[in-house]
């Protein structure tokens, strides 16, 4: 039998041949460099999407009705795996801000109209998680769940760390949430630094388009988290 090799098990010909820059053979070599790193970063963060996704919808089938307290432990590890993958990706693009604006100046009319708006994975992510308006099916998920164990995200909160692995999930869809918020924050920092007030190849205004879209998810649990201290000062006051 042949001996399974690292570049093998992980595909390494066929994945690292997946960068193509497309500014000419002609350019600078630090030019073309510098679209590789732009084309690595968008691939990773595309690969580390892939996984945040399929974690946080492996959490969602843990905590729908019927399952019991291991499953919801397991689905803590899930989330807690994709709000730390959350920071990974966020920091892959404060790593972008060390692309050349004169390099990326080169590059940019190659790219057309393809756009980072485009990406499903990320607009899907998005619809899990919800924003400031909108619960995703995460927070829902996590609602009903804890009513049909008989208790409620408000009963959870008041509870903390007694209501057990709920509190915990509670907490790491708090930290999901942050971070997502945090990614968009890093992302439309990017931008500025590399747009200044100019519109994006998707088409839209850019930055300015960015920074109305970021809104801090998980408003309700917020919310009721919240209550903590209006206990608090009943509890002193009586
Ligand atoms: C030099 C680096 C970058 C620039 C200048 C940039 C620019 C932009 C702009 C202007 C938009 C708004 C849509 C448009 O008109 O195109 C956008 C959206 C977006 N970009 Fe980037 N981007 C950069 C890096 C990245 C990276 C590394 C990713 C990671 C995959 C990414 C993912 C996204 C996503 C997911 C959106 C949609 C955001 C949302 O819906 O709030 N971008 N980008």
């Amino acid at each position: 039998m042949d001996t399974l090799t690292y570049a093998d098990y992980l595909k390494l010909d066929t994945l690292l041949s997946l960068q193509e820059p497309r500014v000419p053979r002609s350019a600078e070599r630090s030019v073309t460099l510098s679209e590789h790193f732009f084309v690595v970063a968008h691939q990773s963060c595309e690969l580390w999407l892939k996984q945040i996704v399929a974690d946080v919808e492996a959490a969602i089938d843990l905590l729908q009705p019927g399952r019991g307290p291991d499953d919801h432990v397991t689905s803590i590890e899930f989330l807690e795996r994709a709000g730390e993958l959350l920071r990974i990706l966020l920091e892959q693009v404060i790593a972008l801000e060390k692309l050349p604006i004169r390099h990326f100046a080169e590059f940019r009319p190659l790219l057309g109209t393809a756009s980072g708006a485009d990406s499903e994975q990320f607009r899907y992510l998005g619809e899990l998680i919800g924003d400031d308006q909108r619960s995703g099916s995460l927070y829902e998920t996590f609602a009903s769940a804890a009513k049909y164990s008989g208790t409620s995200v408000a009963e959870v909160c008041r509870l903390g760390p007694s209501a057990g692995a709920y509190h915990r999930i509670a907490e790491a869809l708090l930290d999901i949430g942050n971070k997502f918020w945090r990614w968009r924050l890093e992302h439309v920092t990017l931008v500025t630094q590399m747009l200044g007030g100019g519109t994006g190849t998707g088409g839209t205004s850019g930055a300015a388009y960015l920074m109305r879209r970021i809104t801090l998810p998980f408003a309700e649990l917020r919310q009721l988290r919240s209550q903590v201290h209006v206990d608090c000062a009943e509890r002193h006051a009586g």
